[in-house]
Formats: structure tokens, sequence, C-alpha cells
């Protein structure tokens, strides 16, 4: 995978040998996929930095530059049934994400599970219980933040989404960031750091320290699913989540 910092596209493309031609079919369908989703500039390294996001203060007075709403609607209305990849065939529902749709404060996880595919709602099973209290132990109620995943359907038998699975989905769940504009961005999980961040890095290693998304200051922790069978590890999650308060303070 590609560098930590960086967070667009081409972090997940594998380097092969093309001809031109085909090189510019590849590059016209890609831009006709990103245009499609509504992108009017592509997701490429320092694009944006801090440029023209709100400050933690306007994000907080709930200041609202478009209507998020729509947009979040009209996004979900581009995925449609999707069919863009093989987890569609055993899903039941696509799982969008849900929140306010200018939340200061965005979670994205790895993917659906059992629950979640049935009601059709991110984390509301065993391990989205955890989060929801991690999210009142902060301060805040559930309906406050964001809370997408990295991909939208679940992979049977709740295994690790393969990489063109993610390369499928990872698009939608740009176009939400881009949408919501988040103050601060929590990965749960190493799928969900891995994917919006291009490292490989172990998330025992890249959790606690923030690092950026298109300018966006990203704090990646532990899965809530690990923390049920590592509860022992619930108090570096609380560490981090701490850390995230900081800079949602404007720290
Ligand atoms: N795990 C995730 O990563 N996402 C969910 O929505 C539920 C469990």
């Amino acid at each position: 995978m590609g560098r930590i910092d960086a967070a667009g596209i081409s972090c997940h493309c594998k380097i092969t040998m093309y001809d031109r031609s085909e090189v510019k079919e590849r590059l016209r369908k890609a831009l006709e996929f990103y245009r499609e989703l509504g992108f009017e500039y592509l997701p490429v390294e320092n694009a944006g930095a801090a440029g023209g996001r709100r400050t933690v203060e306007e994000a907080r007075a709930g200041h609202i530059r478009k209507d998020g709403d729509e947009e979040l609607k009209s996004l979900r209305a581009v995925i449609g049934d999707c069919r863009r990849c093989r987890l569609s065939e055993g899903r039941r529902n696509i799982v969008f994400g849900e929140g306010p749709p200018h939340a200061a404060l965005m979670f994205i996880g790895e993917g659906p599970g059992r629950d979640e595919d049935i009601q059709g709602r991110p984390f509301v099973g065993d391990a989205g219980k955890l989060l929801t209290k991690l999210i009142a132990k902060m301060g805040m109620k559930r309906e406050d933040v964001y809370i997408a995943n990295i991909i939208k359907c679940r992979p049977p038998l709740n295994r690790n989404p393969q990489e063109d699975e993610i390369a499928a989905c990872l698009p939608f769940v740009e176009k939400q960031i881009e949408i919501i504009s988040p103050s601060v961005i929590v990965c749960l999980g190493k799928v969900s750091a891995h994917a919006l961040l291009g490292t490989d890095i172990p998330i025992s290693r890249l959790r606690g320290a923030f690092l950026q998304y298109r300018g966006i200051p990203v704090m990646p922790t532990f899965h809530p699913a690990y923390l049920l069978r590592n509860p022992r590890d619930k108090w570096l999650t609380w560490d981090d989540m701490q850390k995230v308060l900081e800079k949602m303070k404007g720290g």
C-alpha cells in the first residue's frame, strides 16, 4: 500500500503495465465514476489541505454551507441497488450511514455485520452498543455524530473485505466525508484506517496519533469489536478519544 499521509485513490491502484490506450480508457472510466458521484475534483494528496474547510468553531456552531441532507440523499440515490461488487450477492441491506449531514465528528468503521445487514443501520450490534457507550462517555449523543463504514454491504460470514471490494466502495465514503466535512474523523480498526489513510501499518502502532485525510485530522483507534474481545485495551481507545475531544475544542 502507499503513503501514510496520502488518502487518494492512487494509494489503492495496483502498479501494472498497461499500454497507452488502456491507461486512457481506465482513466476515463475512473473520472466518469467520480463525476457520477458528484465530485468536482479528485481526492488526491494535499488537495484542499484545510483550505475552505470549516473551522471547528463554525462546525460546532452548526454553520451549514450547502444542503448536506440533499447531497447525502443524492449520493444514496447514486449508490442505488448497488451491484458494483460481489458483496451485493449476499447482502440484505445496503448500510449507507447515519447522522447529521454536517456532524463535527465522524466515525468510520469497516463494514456491516449481521445486525447491521438486517437493520440497514451502522453499528447496531454488540460492537455498536459499545461505540454508543463510548460516544456517551465523550459527552455526546449518538445522534450528534455521523457513523459510516468503508464498505456498505456485509461480507459473507463477516470475513474481511477484499481489496477490490474496498476499491469499489471507497469513493462513496470519500464523498460522504466531502459532504459532511467533519472537523475530526475517527477510524475504527485497521480496515478503516488502512483504506482511508493508504497505509498498512498495524493499528496497534497507528492508533493514538492524528494523521490527515485531505486536511481533516484522523484518529485511528481500535475497532469496538476488538475491544469486546480485549477489554483491557479499552483505556487506550479512551485515551485516543480524549485527544479527539481536545482537537474538537481547537487543541
Ligand atoms: N462493525 C463495523 O465495522 N461496522 C458496523 O457498522 C458494525 C460493526
